[in-house]
């Protein structure tokens, strides 16, 4: 993800939230990614394990198409703020990119699109590409509200230092993350449309060269029918992307939807 040229809409992203998973053991399922990926670079893809394994998840994939990210970092440089990390920190130990404003951390950590939007600031200032999470919740999405909602948080969430280049979206509804459950195609469509059109018109960008990626339940059984949506640009990964032989499978998915992609 830190290959500037990478960041052409064009190539799908696969990206994993290993969340609060992971010891050194299981560095071993990044080996093996790195492993099963080989040299190909059909596909971007990008690891966020816990940040105590950045530095040594960063080694090992060093040199190899995998890049790794961090799940969070504060939007001050340093201080007294026992417990946190800064961007420059996370780069420091290896990190291209962050995670900001997963609902987990909107919702546990009480983060506001204010805050978000203060981190990925921060975030590209140092230097690291920012993906940005937003979605609605069950009752929103019953309400009528999921286009409102996630409007709003796009608004609010994106800095205008932001660009196609630096940024990537993640729709991930928050009904849908670790359910089991989707939205259907026709939904997901018409949300990444609708946040597509908003930042064409923010930005001034040709409303295509944005990635936006889809999360929340993605496993090998349903990744080729998401990814083949032209509207879907990547995937945002949580429990299928723990274990190598699940991830790689949905990466070989988004190796074939990126096909459709070729001239
Ligand atoms: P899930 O998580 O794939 O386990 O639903 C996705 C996410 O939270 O990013």
């Amino acid at each position: 993800m830190n290959d500037k040229s990478s960041m052409a809409k064009s190539k799908l992203l696969v990206a994993g939230n290993w969340k609060m998973n992971g010891l050194r053991a299981d560095l071993a399922q990044i080996e093996a990614i790195k492993a099963g990926v080989g040299t190909s670079r059909a596909v971007d893809i990008a690891i966020f394990p816990p940040a105590t394994l950045i530095q040594a998840a960063a080694a090992l994939v060093e040199g190899s198409p995998v890049q790794v990210g961090a799940q969070d970092c504060r939007p001050e440089p340093a201080g007294a703020f026992t417990g946190d990390l800064s961007a420059a920190m996370v780069k420091d130990a290896g990190a291209s990119a962050v995670i900001l404003g997963h609902s987990e951390r909107r919702a546990g950590h009480c983060e506001t699109s204010r805050i978000i939007r203060q981190k990925a600031s921060a975030a590209l200032k140092t230097g690291l590409e920012s993906i940005i999470c937003l979605g609605e919740t069950k009752g929103e999405r019953a309400a009528g509200l999921a286009s409102s909602v996630c409007a709003r948080q796009l608004a609010d969430s994106v800095p205008d230092e932001s660009s196609p280049v630096n940024t990537v979206i993640a729709y991930e509804p928050v009904w849908a993350i670790g359910s089991g459950l989707s939205p259907s195609a026709e939904d997901i469509a018409s949300m990444h449309s609708l946040l597509r059109t908003q930042l064409g018109e923010r930005f001034r960008d040709a409303r295509g060269q944005w990635r936006i990626l889809y999360g929340g339940s993605v496993t090998p059984a349903n990744a080729a029918a998401i990814l083949e949506n032209d509207e879907v640009d990547g995937v945002l990964v949580g429990g299928a992307s723990l274990n190598a032989a699940s991830f790689l499978a949905i990466i070989a998915a988004a190796r074939e939807a990126s096909k459709r992609c070729e001239p």
